[in-house]
């Protein structure tokens, strides 16, 4: 089923505009590309982060494998609160910010992930904090894995460089507002 735009997703974007930094859920082109560098056939478990109202998420849930897991952080607890409503075995939502992949992790017996999918508001996050989420990224995937995600502006391309081996850039005007979509692979 695909994700239909709903006002009360909007609305929560705007009230919680601070830790959102949008107005808007994603536009299916921009999920579309930002999902196109995986391969779902090998591909056994994702982390997402920022998944808001699910629209990345079930766009996951369509295309992933059976056997597959998908494990989302979510700091706001309405849109992890909807999120529990997709019923889905594969998917595991927590309320909890993106730096405790960790912990989360070791919880479901986890070792390392295939790919983050990550929807963060980097430059509306503390530094602090950004480099513990990005330390974490880098230390949880399996060599090779991606971290893909999308940004409003190149404000952290510099972070990226230093933690993965390859960091490639695409730019997408089919969204509201228009996206860089990164694609760092370890
Ligand atoms: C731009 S919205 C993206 C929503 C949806 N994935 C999309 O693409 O439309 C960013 C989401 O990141 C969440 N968020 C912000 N900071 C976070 C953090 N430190 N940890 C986890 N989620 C966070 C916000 O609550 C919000 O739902």
């Amino acid at each position: 089923m695909k994700a239909k735009f709903h006002l009360s997703d909007s609305i929560k974007l705007i009230r919680n505009i601070r830790t959102t930094g949008t107005i808007a859920p994603s536009s299916q082109a921009l999920i579309r590309a930002l999902l196109k560098p995986i391969d779902f056939e090998t591909s056994r478990c994702i982390v997402e982060l920022g998944p808001g109202n699910g629209c990345v998420t079930q766009a996951l849930l369509r295309q992933m494998h059976p056997r597959s897991q998908l494990i989302c952080l979510e700091l706001n607890y309405e849109f992890a609160d909807q999120l529990r409503r997709i019923e889905d075995s594969r998917l595991h939502v927590y309320n909890a910010c993106a730096s405790s992949i960790r912990s989360i992790l070791d919880q479901l017996q986890i070792g390392e992930v295939n790919h983050v999918i990550s929807s963060l508001p980097l430059t509306l996050i503390d530094d602090d904090t950004v480099s513990r989420i990005l330390a974490s990224v880098g230390d949880n995937l399996r060599s090779g894995g991606r971290f893909l995600q999308y940004q409003y502006s190149l404000a952290n391309y510099g972070d990226m460089k230093p933690l993965f081996s390859d960091v490639k850039l695409r730019f997408t005007l089919r969204n509201m507002p228009p996206a860089f979509l990164y694609d760092c692979v370890k």
